[in-house]
């Protein structure tokens, strides 16, 4: 795979301005993690961590999110990580329609570029900008759900929100967490199943 156009596409995310969040962010966060990587995990959009380093998902909630994976036997280093909105809104405000739609080719190049067998959503809006679905996270996560998007034929599996299991940290039977490290062992298995020997 030739690396350039990832990296093209790179500068041309950290150099954006096709949304007003340009004005008032840090650092656009593209991304990161391997380019060859059968599995991709696209969240909301950066927080304030995330501003200030340019990295995705590096805050409490990134950082639990990291633990579960870790625990669930998918490292984060696995996987390309990245966001459906590259800016952080001020006060982690959900990103508008239009600020959504304005990162939409971002996000799109990313993944024809990466071409994964499987993308995990963390939380509503990238479950929504993908699967176009009304439905709750409650209701959607731990599935596996196909759809067509920008072209591409994606095979999606959402996650609850990592900020949601911030504030729900029991370990109970059935609790967000347990059923979340569930959820990410059978993402688990998709991808092996996707992508013998991963
Ligand atoms: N950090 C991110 O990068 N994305 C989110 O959705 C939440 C926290």
């Amino acid at each position: 795979m030739n690396d350039a156009p990832f990296n093209a596409l790179r500068n041309e995310v950290v150099a954006c301005e096709r949304c007003p969040l340009a004005e008032t962010r840090t650092h656009a966060v593209f991304g990161e993690g391997p380019e060859r990587t059968p599995v991709v995990l696209v969240g909301e959009a950066p927080g304030a961590k995330e501003d200030e380093s340019g990295r995705p998902f590096v805050g409490l909630s990134g950082r639990l999110l990291g633990e579960l994976l870790e625990e669930a036997g998918l490292p984060r280093e696995k996987l390309f990580i990245t966001n459906t909105v590259k800016c952080r809104p001020p006060e982690n405000r959900l990103p508008s329609k239009a600020e959504t739609a304005a990162c939409r080719p971002f996000l799109a190049a990313q993944l024809r570029h990466i071409r994964p067998r499987l993308v995990i959503t963390a939380g509503n809006a990238p479950t929504r900008a993908l699967l176009g679905t009304k439905e709750g996270i409650t209701t959607l996560r731990g599935r596996l759900h196909t759809c067509v998007w920008e072209g591409m034929e994606l095979s999606v599996l959402p996650l609850f929100h990592p900020s949601y299991l911030l504030r729900n940290r029991g370990r109970a039977e059935g609790s967000p967490i347990m059923l979340t490290l569930a959820d990410i062992r059978e993402a688990l298995r998709l991808a092996r199943e996707f992508t013998p020997g991963f």
